[in-house]
């Protein structure tokens, strides 16, 4: 596994005990190291692979992103929407794949509740500390972030209306160049050695009791099961619903 690297010694007891959850070393130094390691400073933790197509180290941040994702994200937003269906009450809805919680922010600012999971605990604590800084805590009081995979949560998974499902793309040259996030993202997993068979994935949270299974989908991917009720597609996503 990767170092936590903190060039400050103000926060030394910090970095330790985070080095200590995530069962990694703590160096307390400022020399620049060029292997791939956790990053902990002033502005938060953040993450650094020399080989990643971005140079900046990886930094959730729910700040900046409050007003510019929803606008960006408008039609993706209307697609989701269309995919969840209408309903006069909140929703509550399994999130199998936090990610960047980028999907579960569209379903929070909505109104629904949200249970995220994410298996990987670099990304869970990327996460947690973006959260920790986020200026208006608001929009996730109705969040409930948890470090597992979903697939050993399905079994406890219970009294939800809605799972969400957005395996991971296998990396093309194509979408490696798009997403220079997505590219971190299966960096981290690459050191956690999480490979996840999304088919088999697919097939285990089937078998959580919910009113409907949402799968995002590449628009050219074929369905995970022919089972499958209907689709809502935008120009390079799909939404494949499960009733
Ligand atoms: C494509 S990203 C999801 C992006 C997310 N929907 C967003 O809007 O930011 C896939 C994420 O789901 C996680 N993941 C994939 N399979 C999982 C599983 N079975 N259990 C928990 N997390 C999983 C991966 O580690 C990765 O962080």
């Amino acid at each position: 596994m990767i170092p936590l690297v903190c060039p400050s010694a103000n926060l030394q007891g910090l970095a330790e005990e985070l080095a200590s959850n995530l069962r990694i070393k703590a160096i307390i130094s400022n020399q620049p190291t060029d292997q791939p390691y956790l990053y902990l400073s002033e502005a938060g933790l953040s993450f650094f692979h020399p080989e990643a197509r971005s140079k900046n180290k990886f930094q959730i941040d729910f700040n900046s992103g409050s007003t510019g994702w929803r606008v960006k994200r408008a039609n993706h937003e209307k697609l989701i929407k269309k995919a969840l269906g209408k309903s006069d009450r909140p929703l509550n809805i399994l999130d199998c794949t936090a990610g960047m919680l980028q999907d579960t922010l569209l379903f929070l600012s909505l109104g629904h509740k949200v249970t995220a999971l994410e298996q990987s605990k670099i990304l869970f604590y990327l996460l947690q500390d973006a959260l920790r800084r986020r200026d208006d805590q608001s929009i996730f009081e109705k969040l409930d972030l948890i470090h597992t995979n979903a697939c050993s949560y399905a079994a406890q998974a219970k009294n939800f209306d809605v799972v969400y499902f957005d395996p991971m793309y296998p990396l093309t040259k194509k979408n490696a160049l798009t997403s220079g996030k997505l590219d971190y993202i299966s960096k981290i997993l690459e050191i956690e050695s999480i490979n996840n068979d999304s088919l088999e994935d697919f097939e285990q949270l089937q078998l959580i009791p919910a009113k409907k299974i949402v799968v995002k989908r590449s628009i050219k991917a074929e369905p995970f099961s022919t089972q499958i009720n209907y689709q809502v597609a935008g120009k390079t996503t799909r939404f494949d619903v499960y009733i």
